[in-house]
This record gives C-alpha cells, sequence and structure tokens, in this order.
C-alpha cells in the first residue's frame, strides 16, 4: 500500500428499496425482514428499508426492521416533503440507529418537465426538507436527483448548501445510468475539492449503460466514501451497481483501490441465493461473483493450470464469498444437537422454535434423502424464517399419471378448522393438482410463472418449485420444497395462496 493509510467504503444497500422497484420484486413484511437480517449478517453499513409514505407495506417493513435488526444504521426514503419526512420520522422512531434519505431532482430537465420549478426553488426546497430531517434525526443524507445530468456549479452549490442545513452525506445519483467512468469520476472529484470533509460523498449509479459498477468504482478512487447497492444489481430497469461486485472488486483489488468495505464476503453467496429465491430474479449463469459459471473452468489449458496452482487462473478463492462445495453434512442419523450445531456453524441465528420446527423437517428429508447438504438446510431454514399464517394447508396428495392415463390429482387441504378433499383431472399431474387446490379455495388469482429448480444434485435432490400469483393487479410469490416435486409444486402454490389471503 506503499505507506498509504486504507479507506473504510460504506456500503448502502438499497435492495429493498430501489431494488423492490425492479419488475415483480415486491416482498412482503416478512420477507424484507428475512433479507434485512441477511444484510445484518452480510455488514453492510446502511440498510435503506423502504420509502415510508409509499405504502402501509413499507411503512411496517421499515418499523419493523428498525425495532428488530441490530448492526446496520436503518434508513427511509422521503421525497423533499413534509408530509414524507414525517412518516419516515415515525416509521424509523425505534430504530436505535437510523438515518432519512431525502431527495429533490436538480437537472433542468426534471426542474422543467417533471416538477415545474425553478433551480432556485428546488435548492430552497432541498435545505428546508434538510433542516427539517435534522430536526428529527441526527443523521440525514440527500440526493440531488438526476445529478449527472445537472449542471455542475448549480449541482455543487446544492450540495454546499444541504450540507450547511445538516446533510451528513451527499448522494450523487446516476439516476438514468447516463455517466462514462472518466466523467464520472471528474464529478465527485469536483464535489470532493468543495466540499473536503464537511460530508462524505456517497454514489448511486444505474446500470442502463452497463457502467454501474465502474462508474462507483471510478468515485471511489476521486474521493466517495459511500457506495449505494444492491444484491444480484437488482433494480429499476437494467438495475444498480450490483453489492458483490464492487465489494470484491475492492477486496480483490486493495493494492490498487487503498480502499475496503466492513463487508463479511463469505456471506455473499448466501445473501445472493436468499435474494433470488424471495424476489424470484434469477442470476445469469455468467454474472461477476455470484453466476453459476463465475467459478466454473471449462478451457482444457485453464483445467492444467488449476490443478498444478490455484492462482494461474483464479483470482478469488471461491470460499471467499461462501461458495461450499456441496459438502455432505447430515444424515438419517444425525440428531438434533448435530443439526442446532450445524445451524450455528453456517450462521444461522434462529429462534428455538423455528429451529425446532426446521429439524421436524429435516428428519421427515433424511427419510426420504440420504445425504443432505447444506444447501438443503437454507432451503429448510427459509420455509420457517419466512412462515407465512397458514389459512390453507396441504394434508395429503396422491396423483396418478402416465402415457396411457388422464393424469389425475387428489388433494385433501386443511382450510380452517376442517379438512376438505377433491379430486381433478388435467393436463398433467401438477395441472390437475392446481386445478383441485383452486377449487378448494375458491382462488380468483391467475398463475403467472411456474419454475422448478433442484437445490442439490441426484434423483433424490430435493426439488424447489416457484410460483407467482396475480390476484386484483397485486403479485404474490410462493415456494415449496420437497424430494417429491408434484407435492413441492402443490406447497408452492398453496403458499402463495396462503400470502394472498395474509394480504387480504
Ligand atoms: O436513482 C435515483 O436517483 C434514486 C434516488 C431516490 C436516490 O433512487
Ligand atoms: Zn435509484
Amino acid at each position: 500500500m506503499n505507506g498509504k493509510t486504507m479507506r473504510t467504503i460504506r456500503i448502502f444497500d438499497t435492495t429493498l428499496r430501489d431494488g423492490e422497484q425492479s419488475p415483480g420484486a415486491s416482498m412482503t413484511v416478512e420477507e424484507k425482514l428475512q433479507v434485512a437480517r441477511q444484510l445484518a449478517r452480510l455488514g453492510v453499513d446502511v440498510i435503506e428499508a423502504g420509502f415510508a409514505i409509499s405504502s402501509h407495506g413499507d411503512f411496517e417493513a421499515i418499523r419493523r426492521i428498525g425495532a428488530e435488526v441490530e448492526g446496520p444504521i436503518i434508513c427511509s426514503l422521503a421525497r423533499a416533503k413534509e408530509a414524507d419526512i414525517k412518516r419516515a420520522w415515525e416509521a424509523l422512531k425505534d430504530a436505535p440507529r437510523r438515518r432519512i434519505h431525502t431527495f429533490h431532482s436538480t437537472s433542468d430537465i426534471h426542474l422543467k418537465y417533471q416538477f415545474r420549478v425553478s433551480r432556485e426553488e428546488a435548492l430552497k426546497r432541498s435545505v428546508e426538507m434538510v433542516a427539517l430531517a435534522k430536526s428529527l434525526v441526527d443523521d440525514v443524507e440527500f440526493s440531488p436527483m438526476d445529478a449527472t445530468r445537472t449542471e455542475t456549479g448549480y449541482l455543487i452549490d446544492v450540495v454546499e448548501a444541504v450540507i450547511e442545513a445538516g446533510a451528513g452525506t451527499v448522494n450523487i445519483p446516476d439516476t438514468v445510468g447516463y455517466a462514462i467512468p472518466e466523467e464520472f469520476g471528474r464529478l465527485i472529484k469536483a464535489i470532493k475539492e468543495r466540499i473536503g470533509d464537511r460530508a462524505v460523498i456517497s454514489v448511486h449509479c444505474h446500470n442502463d449503460l452497463g457502467l454501474a459498477v465502474s462508474n462507483s468504482l471510478s468515485a471511489v478512487v476521486n474521493g466517495a466514501g459511500q457506495v449505494e447497492c444492491t444484491i444480484n444489481g437488482i433494480g429499476e430497469r437494467a438495475g444498480n451497481c450490483s453489492m458483490e461486485e464492487v465489494v470484491m472488486a475492492l477486496r480483490t483489488r486493495m493494492d490498487f483501490f487503498g480502499a475496503d468495505t466492513n463487508i463479511t464476503t463469505e456471506e455473499i453467496t448466501r445473501s445472493s441465493r436468499l435474494v433470488t429465491k424471495i424476489t424470484g430474479i434469477p442470476v445469469q449463469p455468467n454474472k461477476a461473483i455470484v453466476g453459476a459459471n463465475a467459478f466454473a473452468h471449462e478451457a482444457g489449458i485453464h483445467q492444467d493450470g488449476l490443478l498444478k496452482e490455484k492462482t494461474t487462473y483464479e483470482i478469488i478463492r471461491p470460499e471467499s464469498i461462501g461458495l461450499r462445495s456441496a459438502k455432505l453434512v447430515l444424515g438419517k442419523h444425525s440428531g438434533r444437537h448435530a443439526f442446532k450445531t450445524r445451524l450455528k456453524e453456517m450462521g444461522y441465528d434462529i429462534s428455538d422454535m423455528e429451529a425446532e420446527s426446521a429439524f421436524e423437517k429435516f428428519k421427515h428429508l433424511s427419510d426420504q434423502k440420504k445425504e443432505i447438504y447444506d444447501e438443503d438446510i437454507e432451503t429448510l431454514v427459509s420455509e420457517e424464517v419466512a412462515k407465512t399464517p397458514e389459512t390453507y394447508s396441504l394434508v395429503d396428495l396422491s396423483v396418478s399419471s402416465g402415457m396411457s392415463q388422464k393424469p389425475t390429482a387428489t388433494v385433501k387441504l386443511r382450510v380452517g378448522e376442517g379438512v376438505l378433499d377433491r379430486t381433478e383431472h388435467g393436463d398433467g399431474p401438477v395441472d390437475a393438482c392446481y386445478k383441485a387446490i383452486a377449487e378448494l379455495t375458491g382462488t380468483k388469482s391467475s398463475l403467472l410463472k411456474f419454475e422448478v429448480k433442484s437445490i442439490t444434485g441426484g434423483t433424490d435432490a430435493l426439488g424447489e418449485v416457484t410460483v407467482s400469483l396475480e390476484e386484483d393487479g397485486r403479485t404474490v410469490r410462493g415456494h415449496g420444497a420437497d424430494t417429491d416435486i408434484i407435492v413441492a409444486a402443490a406447497k408452492a402454490y398453496i403458499n402463495a395462496l396462503n400470502k394472498l389471503a395474509a394480504r387480504r
């Protein structure tokens, strides 16, 4: 490091706010809590838990994350409006470490066509609302939206004025993903030269030109002290700066950047899988760091080198992002103690009741499957932690199908106090089973998406089914896992119906 001191770059995670704006990614309060707990394990500095005034669900998620998730600062977004800022404050009241993030557009395009206010008016509102936020919380962040298309002189005037009014962090968003790394770096440098250490400069880059990570890194080189990002890079349109990519670039090339983060990188893989599972947004196989092929070496010459010495072709150790080879962990004879010890080793800190219920499922699974891997356990635990109140539960299911008979399913379902059953035919066993469940529950929802995935290898692998249902314009996702794929499909459908019932 040539005697230079290492800088620590803050990671501001906005998976639960900007990430949730990805089409179809909306999450329930319980799901958001589960992601927030994982973000705390990952070691992010700030969690933007939502936009308090935007919906009751966002308000509740911020309130509960603030009250229940320890470690990171919990933040709510608020437009530069009095009602927004007060609502953010109400949601954050119980959070020991809290931040209000308020924003106002500053580009002429936005001011003229969208908000119809002058530059002077925008600056005045920004200053007044930062001052209001500061009267409620110590930690205030301000974003001049569409900063990269704002005239630089005016942008810096706004930045200086909001710092004067109490903002401790000024975030420079590339809202429409328009910036180019060298140019963005120059902008950050100009701001840094004017404000010095009076506030932390943050950056928030969108990926419309595929440059969000590069722009964020260029900003770090030029003085940014906080990067806003999302797990798997999910977000509005082409997404946001990807957390795992920016963090691993800093960690791997610390020699170049002279900077690192507080992230426990071993939690990256688990965080990525959890977000994929909850949002239903898959990760492309060749995505850096968390793609399925990110550590798969296919070329013979590479494999030869790797066998001789790993560093020939590997710049990141897979274990450093928590990627374990599917390790055999437990089996039929493993007891409660071994199971709970393994949960602890895997970093889970769940209640005794949740652990007990996951253990029951583990025992059931070990009757069906000889070898149980970490990935299987992760599936059982996440089912437990994100439990939805059960209006409906599957009591029994039998199907018959084949090439020469019409697929038929008989489903027994507990509905409240009673048990109902129904037999239906369909185009396949899943179709028959879904028809029976739809009749028993009287659902008006329609099926948008049906996906099947195997958790580990082998014909006895735990299969996981994810379905998306739509009802009255709202979408929910349901998950189900079982060694029998038809049972997994039924569980996924019922889980989604329970979520719809809980929302109603
Ligand atoms: O992209 C953007 O400008 C935002 C702001 C609210 C920070 O998400
Ligand atoms: Zn954004």
